[in-house]
């Protein structure tokens, strides 16, 4: 007699074949991971660059706010491409099931504005008044930033799904290929000098075997310099061999 229950894993495995998740058995591509943890340490880096920054001090309340404008650059084009290129995909193949995420990012484009307008405040205004200006635009990234990491487990979870179901991996991996062919290289670097330090080591192995695959010669030549001054000693040692010919 058939069982009315299958376990978990006899679920999972079937969810897993028929596309809908990944596990170890079955790994699908992960479209967002890797900018994803670029841009959780970027948010965390200038979150808490702005947190410690001297308001008294002119040098670096300005490097502090280059940084901070130098994420939020990051963060519009980043919500273009998933715009542009993974939500196009989703709605192709399933209508509205881009409607989420794409709703978050409006409230994004907004709240970029706005943390744009407090940067201006806070280099507008002097002495007590800077001060606060800073504290009231360090809690207003903290909130952007908490709500973006709510937002990036929507999408590599429900939006991967979509994702798993609708696409092959190879039309996954073009609909990647086509972001990356969509940015300029001083865009690209910006994003990588994220994105290297904080994957793991095979991940970027992996990364930097498709981008010798892909790219040519002085692309990766170039990324290999932003690896070079930005990995730990460890790491670099790690991806030196892992990519070294055989
Ligand atoms: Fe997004």
């Amino acid at each position: 007699m058939q069982t009315a229950f299958r376990t978990a894993h006899e679920q999972a495995t079937a969810r897993a074949v028929a596309g809908e998740v990944a596990t170890a058995a079955h790994p699908r591509p992960e479209i967002y991971v890797a900018v994803h943890k670029g841009l959780r340490a970027a948010m965390g880096h200038v979150l808490a660059t702005i947190g410690r920054t001297d308001p008294a001090d002119p040098i670096e309340l300005a490097a502090a706010l280059a940084d901070l404008r130098g994420l939020l650059a990051l963060c519009s084009s980043h919500l273009a491409a998933e715009n542009s290129h993974i939500h196009a995909a989703m709605e192709a193949r399933r209508p509205d099931s881009a409607a989420h995420t794409a709703d978050d990012h409006l409230d994004h484009e907004h709240a970029i504005a706005r943390l744009e307008d407090a940067a201006r405040e806070v280099e507008a205004s002097h002495g007590a008044l800077r001060a606060d200006a800073l504290l009231a635009l360090y809690r207003r990234l903290a909130l952007f930033v908490a709500e973006n990491l709510v937002h990036m487990q929507v999408e590599e979870t429900e939006n991967n799904a979509v994702l798993w179901a609708e696409y092959s991996d190879a039309e996954i991996d073009a609909v990647h290929d086509a972001i990356l062919a969509s940015l300029a290289p001083e865009k690209k670097a910006a994003f990588m000098r994220w994105i290297i330090p904080s994957v793991n080591a095979a991940e970027r192995a992996a990364m930097f075997s498709a981008m010798r695959r892909k790219a040519p010669p002085e692309a990766v030549d170039a990324m290999l310099a932003l690896a070079r001054r930005h990995l730990p000693e460890r790491d670099w040692v790690k991806l030196m061999a892992a990519i070294a010919p055989a």
